[in-house]
């Protein structure tokens, strides 16, 4: 696994879509700031050249193999790191980050790739996080609260796909994780990550 850095926080937000972690993750963010803490917001994909290709191909239903994917992703993650994880730590921010490789093992994990595989390939540059907060949620409610425009098959075929991206996101365990219910009142769930989060901080600046 890549050296943990000396300074600076890592907190990832992860879950199925709909799942309220990118709201969660702004809040957070917020919090730290009111609080006098230098934080700083990723996401992935990113918005660089792999992400927009991630985001241009997903557009095409079907475009890519499971494989393509995870290389995509992968490539995407590098850059995240060299680019902006890595400086951000070492300069001693608190680092908020809207997914990271736990969203490759459970998604591309979900369409068979193993997930031992995805994990080891990940952990030989990710930096490790201090806390990985996954929300859980109930696949049709977290389309429910993302969708609209969609036809009933696009739908069913989705949710069918998002059941197997929460069971392995569940089964994800370890000191770092918590898993927290995505169903619960947003300002609960802010609290309880707000809770495991200060755990983590140093001396306020
Ligand atoms: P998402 O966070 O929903 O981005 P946006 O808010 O810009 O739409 O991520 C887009 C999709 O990519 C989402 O369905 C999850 C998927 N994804 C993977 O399949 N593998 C990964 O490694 C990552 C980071 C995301």
């Amino acid at each position: 696994m890549a050296r943990k850095l000396e300074r600076g926080v890592l907190v990832v937000l992860e879950g199925i879509d709909g799942s309220g972690k990118t709201t969660q993750a702004r809040a957070l963010l917020r919090r730290l700031r009111r609080r006098g803490y230098r934080a700083a917001f990723f996401r992935e994909p990113t918005r660089g050249r792999w992400g927009r290709e991630i985001k241009r191909l997903a557009a095409r239903a079907d475009s890519l193999t499971p494989e393509q994917e995870l290389d995509l992703f992968v490539r995407d993650r590098r850059e995240n790191v060299e680019r902006h994880l890595r400086p951000a730590l070492e300069a001693g921010r608190i680092v908020v980050l809207d997914r990271y490789y736990f969203s490759t093992i459970a998604y591309q994990g979900a369409k068979g790739i193993d997930t031992r595989r995805i994990r080891r390939m990940n952990e030989s540059f990710a930096v490790p996080p201090d806390l990985v907060v996954i929300l859980d949620v109930d696949p049709r409610q977290g389309l429910a609260r993302i969708e609209g425009r969609r036809t009933r098959d696009e739908l069913f075929e989705r949710e069918d796909y998002l059941v197997r991206v929460a069971e392995i996101f569940r089964g994800i365990e370890g000191r770092a994780f918590v898993h927290l219910d995505g169903r619960a009142d947003r300002r609960a769930v802010a609290r309880a990550i707000w809770e495991r989060v200060r755990a983590l901080l140093p001396p306020r600046p």
